[in-house]
């Protein structure tokens, strides 16, 4: 996210930056820190959510999205991560710092998850 901001901050030209070259047609437009790409302006964007996996956590930890959605799992963490459904609905392979896993959800319903090398990361997607 960070890095991201760093191009509008030093006064780089916008189209210059990563964000610019994503949007091209969309016009100038600032990347919120520390906030994730849902909700953005393309209606792809809208259909993904972004969890962050770092300093052995899942966040945020319950993440309410609608029937389609695809999630999308980062590892900022240095540790390698996964995430495992219990109940075998999903289950990334392990990920490494900076890897990414992604799983889409097509019906409602509760969606409990954990990292089987560290069990007491949990996590849950809840689908309307
Ligand atoms: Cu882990």
């Amino acid at each position: 996210m960070v890095t991201l901001a760093i191009g509008a901050l030093t006064g780089m030209p916008i189209e210059q930056t990563a964000h610019g070259a994503q949007h091209g047609a969309g016009g100038m437009r600032f990347v919120r820190i520390g906030d994730a790409p849902a909700g953005d302006e393309t209606p792809a964007a809208a259909d993904i959510k972004q969890i962050v996996v770092d300093n052995f956590s899942f966040t945020p930890a319950t993440a309410a999205v609608p029937v389609g959605t695809t999630v999308t799992w980062t590892n900022h963490d240095d540790i390698p991560h996964n995430v495992v459904s219990p109940e075998q609905k999903f289950k990334s392979p392990v990920l490494d710092t900076d890897e990414m896993f992604s799983h889409k959800f097509e019906a409602a319903g509760t969606y409990k998850y954990y990292c089987s090398i560290h069990p007491r990361m949990t996590g849950q997607v809840v689908v309307r």
